[in-house]
C-alpha cells in the first residue's frame, strides 16, 4: 500500500509536497542523512519547512528530538509547532539522530520592524450559515488582544464587513442606533469599489469594543455587488483600498458574503489569505469544487493569495457525521489547506455572546470554548507563517 521510492540513484523533488512526506519520510531522511543536502517540505506551494542534515544545526540553538514515527504520524501538529516556537526537531530512528527539521526563515525578518505589511485574511465559505462572521470576530478579538512580535504591542485590528446583511456591522453594536454612519453607503467599501478616486471611509470603532476599528456593511451594499461583476477591474479597488491603510494596522480581516459574487471576489482580490470556516455539515463543503477555481481568478489581483486553513465548528465529536466532515477535510482537502482543531458546538454560549453584542472570552471568560477559540487562533498563525 505504501507508496515507497528510492532516492539513493535520483535526488527526491525539491520541494517536496506536504502530501508525500508520509509515505517517503525514511527514503528522505536517508537521503539527506546520506548527502547531506536538504530538502524542503511545501504545502500548496508555500514552503513550510526543511529537513537538514544534523551538522548544519547551529551548534547552540536548542533543539527538540521526535521518532521519526511520531513525525510521520503527527505531520501537520509538528510542523505547526515547530513554525510557532522555531525551534528545531531533531529527527530520530531507533533513539540515534538521523536529520533534523528546521522552521523556514520569514523572508521579511531584517526589514524594518515598522514597515512589516499588515496581515490581510479573509473569511469565505459560499455556504451561509458556516461560521464566517462569528470566526472573525471572535478571532479578530483575540488577535486584537495580543501582542504583535514585530512592533511589540497590541496588533492593530481592521474588521471589514463586506457582507450586505450586516451580521459583523450588527453583531458589534454598530447598527443598533438609527442615526449611526454605520447605516451611509459613504462609511461602508461601496463608494470605493466604484471608484477608487473616493476617499476610502473611516473606520469606526466598535461599540463595546475599543480595540477594534471596524468599516461596517449594510444592505446598501447589495446593489454593488451585481455592478462589480459587470465591470471586473473593479474587484481590485478593495485590493487599493488596504494599501492605503498599509501602516495603521497589524491584521486586516475581511467577513464576506455568503457568495461567490461581486463583493466575495472583491474581498478575496484583496487578501493573502482565505480562511474557510465549515460549520460541521456536508452542505458546508459541497461547494469546494469552486474554491480553487475562484482563488485562480482572484490571484489576477492577489497573486499570492491562497487557502491558508479550513476552520471547524459547531462541533460534535459524538455525531458520525460531524467526524465524517473532519475525515474528509483532513483527508481530502489537506493538499488545498490544513485543518484547525474543531471547535465545539456550543449553542447557547454562542448565540448568547452574539445576542449581548459581545463575544465569548467577555461573555464566559472561563468557558471551554474560549480555550478552543485561543488554540484555533495559535494554529491560524502558525498556519499563515507568522507565528502565535
Ligand atoms: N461553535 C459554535 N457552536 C454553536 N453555534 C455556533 C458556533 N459558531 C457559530 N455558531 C452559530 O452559527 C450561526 C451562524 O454563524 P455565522 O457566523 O453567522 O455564519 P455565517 O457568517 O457564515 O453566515 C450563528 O447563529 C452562530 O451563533
Ligand atoms: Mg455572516
Amino acid at each position: 500500500m505504501t507508496h515507497k521510492k528510492r532516492f539513493s540513484d535520483e535526488p527526491p523533488p525539491n520541494p517536496v509536497p506536504l502530501r508525500d512526506i508520509r509515505a517517503q519520510l525514511p527514503d528522505l531522511l536517508d537521503y539527506v542523512a546520506a548527502t547531506q543536502h536538504s530538502v524542503t517540505i511545501s504545502n500548496y506551494g508555500t514552503p513550510v519547512a526543511r529537513l537538514v542534515p544534523l551538522s548544519d544545526l547551529p551548534p547552540n540553538q536548542p533543539t527538540r528530538s521526535i521518532a521519526m514515527r511520531r513525525f510521520r504520524d503527527e505531520l501537520t501538529a509538528t510542523l505547526w509547532d515547530l513554525n510557532t516556537h522555531r525551534e528545531p526537531y531533531q529527527i530520530t530512528h531507533y533513539t540515534a539522530p538521523i536529520a533534523a527539521l528546521i522552521p523556514i526563515d520569514p523572508p521579511d525578518r531584517q526589514e524594518s520592524p515598522m514597515t512589516s505589511p499588515a496581515l490581510r485574511i479573509a473569511i469565505w465559505n459560499e455556504s451561509g450559515g458556516s461560521g464566517k462572521t462569528t470566526i472573525a470576530v471572535e478571532i479578530g478579538y483575540l488577535l486584537a488582544q495580543r501582542t504583535n512580535p514585530v512592533t511589540g504591542d497590541r496588533n492593530r485590528v481592521l474588521l471589514i464587513d463586506t457582507d450586505p446583511q450586516g451580521s459583523l456591522t450588527r453583531r458589534l453594536g454598530l447598527m443598533d442606533d438609527p442615526t449611526s454612519p454605520a447605516h451611509r453607503i459613504s462609511s461602508t467599501v461601496g463608494n470605493y469599489l466604484n471608484d477608487p478616486e473616493e476617499t476610502p471611509p473611516t473606520p469606526m470603532t466598535a461599540t463595546n469594543f475599543p480595540e477594534l476599528q471596524v468599516i461596517p456593511s449594510n444592505n446598501k451594499l447589495s446593489k454593488i455587488d451585481a455592478t462589480l461583476l459587470m465591470n471586473d477591474e473593479d474587484i481590485g479597488n478593495l485590493r487599493k483600498m488596504l494599501d492605503q491603510f498599509e501602516g495603521r494596522f497589524d491584521i486586516i480581516l475581511i467577513d464576506t458574503p455568503p457568495s461567490r459574487g461581486g463583493l466575495a471576489r472583491a474581498a478575496l482580490s484583496a487578501v493573502d489569505h482565505i480562511l474557510i470556516p465549515v460549520n460541521s455539515s456536508m452542505k458546508s463543503i459541497e461547494n469546494f469544487n469552486h474554491v480553487l477555481e475562484v482563488v485562480a481568478q482572484c490571484r489576477r489581483f492577489s497573486p499570492k493569495l491562497k487557502v491558508s486553513a479550513f476552520v471547524v465548528t459547531s462541533f460534535n465529536k459524538a455525531v458520525n457525521h460531524d467526524r465524517e466532515v473532519l475525515q474528509i477535510l483532513n483527508e481530502h482537502y489537506v493538499e488545498l489547506a490544513p485543518t484547525t482543531s474543531p471547535i465545539t458546538n456550543r449553542k447557547a454560549v454562542f448565540n448568547d455572546a452574539m445576542i449581548s453584542r459581545t463575544v465569548v472570552p467577555c461573555w464566559k471568560p472561563k468557558d471551554p470554548a474560549v480555550r478552543e477559540l485561543n488554540q484555533v487562533t495559535d494554529e491560524l498563525l502558525g498556519f499563515m507563517g507568522v507565528g502565535a
